[in-house]
């Protein structure tokens, strides 16, 4: 066991008079008499200075209790933060943001999956991507440069899902080869890899977050008829994106993906990119 020295329980234990305005225990002086004679110092008055110290600090306290106002008294008694609780409290306000965004998808009229999306970005993708897609580590989505990569959604489904890395190894093209200023290719931004989302994130979750990308921070304008009552994507024949299971599925309701990760169906890149704000 680790022994405190004997003058820093000394120091503690007068503050703590000192603060409580209770007179020092009986042993405080006794103890630290006996431990300066032990240790053969030459301080050997210490004893008594200490405790005359403390006797002149408790009655500052005590004979003048109306110089304490009750909030500074609170204060000193209040027991304070647990060190372990202030990692919790950091993130407390991001967490009240992801929970209002994806509860409340209907007072500012958003569909359900876009609000589920937007708490989505804000928790997973802003870090990189900046709050409102600007661009950072990650690349800017903002004005329909994310449409223009992708200009058909099933492209950055398959993307996001599986990161730069699982699109081939650093230089693989993706994404529409006509693309204004050429092809993006992976890790061509800063070097930097896109993580894959598949381990982090359900399919229902994905299609959430890749459509507030385009359709909020990209800025792509849908056609009407691909959204549902409920505001769900579908294919535009009301077939949707996702089945019961909330797989993603292709328009005959087969699984988008393969084993891998990899689209079963083959992104349509001359999609109308007219069709973005
Ligand atoms: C750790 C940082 C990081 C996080 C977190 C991140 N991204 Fe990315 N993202 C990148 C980088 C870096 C690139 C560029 C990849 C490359 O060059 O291979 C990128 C590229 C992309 C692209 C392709 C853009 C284009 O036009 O080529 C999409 C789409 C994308 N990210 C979506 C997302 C989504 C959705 C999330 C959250 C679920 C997310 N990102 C979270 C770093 C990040």
């Amino acid at each position: 066991m680790t022994e405190v020295p004997e003058h820093l329980l000394k120091r503690s234990q007068d503050r703590r008079s000192a603060l409580s305005g209770e007179a020092p225990s009986a042993e405080a002086p006794a103890a630290s008499a006996a431990s300066s004679a032990e240790s053969g110092s030459a301080v050997v008055p210490a004893a008594s200075t200490a405790a005359a110290k403390v006797a002149a600090a408790t009655p500052a306290v005590a004979a003048e209790p109306e110089f304490v106002p009750p909030y500074v008294e609170a204060a000193l008694k209040r027991k304070k933060i647990p060190f372990w609780a202030m990692p919790v409290l950091a993130f407390l306000p991001v967490w009240v943001f992801v929970y209002i965004g994806g509860l409340s998808p209907a007072s500012d009229g958003k569909p359900t999956q876009l609000a589920q999306g937007q708490a989505i970005f804000a928790a997973q993708c802003a870090g990189c991507h900046g709050a409102g897609g600007g661009g950072g580590v990650g690349r800017p989505m903002t004005d329909g440069n994310l449409i223009k990569t992708f200009p058909d959604i099933l492209g950055q489904l398959q993307f996001v899902w599986l990161g730069s890395n699982g699109m081939g190894p650093a230089g693989t093209p993706y994404g529409d080869p006509n693309r204004e200023g050429g092809q993006h290719k992976t890790l061509s931004y800063n070097g930097n890899p896109m993580p894959a989302f598949n381990k982090s994130l359900k399919p229902a979750e994905l299609l959430a977050v890749v459509r507030y990308e385009r359709e909020v921070l990209s800025g792509y304008k849908l056609d009407p008829t691909q959204i549902d009552a409920k505001g769900q994507l579908t294919y535009g024949n009301s077939s949707p994106y996702l089945d019961a299971e909330g797989q993603l599925v292709t328009p005959e309701g087969k699984p988008l993906f393969d084993a891998d990760g990899k689209l079963t169906i083959q992104p349509d890149w001359t999609m109308p990119v007219g069709s973005k704000k």
